[in-house]
């Protein structure tokens, strides 16, 4: 098999991406560094990238990763017994094991990723990764004066102390007693963001995730629409755990 098939089979970008990748010379086959991406590999071959050993040939099969804009509406689950479910949207795809990585609620809208990678969803969803997310917020009331601090601080509820997350007014209408920010937080709690803002006064009206980690929601994407991550976009992944 070609050098370059082999490492796009394994997830570690596009055929164009990996031919770059094999040109810079961060490939090595047996220890010994190659810069043609036509190169032929064998089962018997270690290739590794950047120091990092893949599996021979063959062993490590693809993974999927999609970012999806969710629709409110739809419950991140991959079966549900009453409501549609995201995995619902992936059916033409033909893929057996997709999930998401973590959860959305019901009527919360925007990026979740999807894919059949539970190593790297475990790491992604892990509070001690502590991968920020980033939300943006309709709400119902003018917030405490101190909310971004308390935020900061962390917000002492009955069974925990939440993370220090980051608030930021966008507007606030005094009239109609609402406001729009933008919310960051990185503990991937039940309801968490509804939760820190009605805990500073406010009552989250629309919520939609507007960054993961390092990505951010594709805006070409409509509600209810996905697309596959590049090898790039799960390299960025990769490396916002610490597993580049
Ligand atoms: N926080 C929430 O309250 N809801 C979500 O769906 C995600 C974060």
């Amino acid at each position: 098999m070609r050098l370059d098939k082999y490492l796009a089979d394994c997830g570690i970008g596009t055929r164009s991406e990996v031919k770059e990748i094999v040109r810079k010379g961060r490939v090595s086959v047996n220890g010994a560094v190659v810069k043609d991406s036509g190169a032929a590999v064998s089962e018997a071959d270690s290739v590794s990238v950047d120091g990092r050993l893949l599996g021979g040939v063959g062993e490590l099969k693809k993974k999927h990763w999609f970012m999806l804009n969710k629709p409110a509406g739809l419950v991140s689950a991959n079966s549900d017994e009453k409501d549609a479910t995201v995995i619902d949207i992936f059916k033409n795809e033909g893929l057996k094991g997709l999930f998401t990585v973590g959860r959305l609620d019901k009527d919360t809208e925007g990026l979740l990723l999807v894919c059949d990678d539970g190593e790297m969803s475990h790491y992604l969803t892990a509070p001690s990764r502590n991968i920020a997310k980033v939300y943006y917020a309709k709400i119902d009331g003018l917030l405490a004066p101190d909310a971004a601090e308390r935020l900061a601080n962390g917000i002492e509820f009955k069974e925990f102390v939440s993370r220090p997350a980051k608030l930021e007014i966008l507007s606030a209408d005094a009239d109609n007693n609402t406001c729009e920010a933008y919310v960051t937080v990185s503990e991937g709690r039940f309801h968490e963001v509804k939760r820190l803002i009605a805990a500073v006064g406010g009552e989250v009206t629309y919520l939609k995730r507007i960054a993961f980690g390092p990505l951010k929601l594709d805006e070409s994407l409509k509600a209810g629409e996905y697309r596959e991550l590049s090898g790039g976009e799960i390299n960025e992944l990769r490396a916002a755990v610490g597993k580049d």
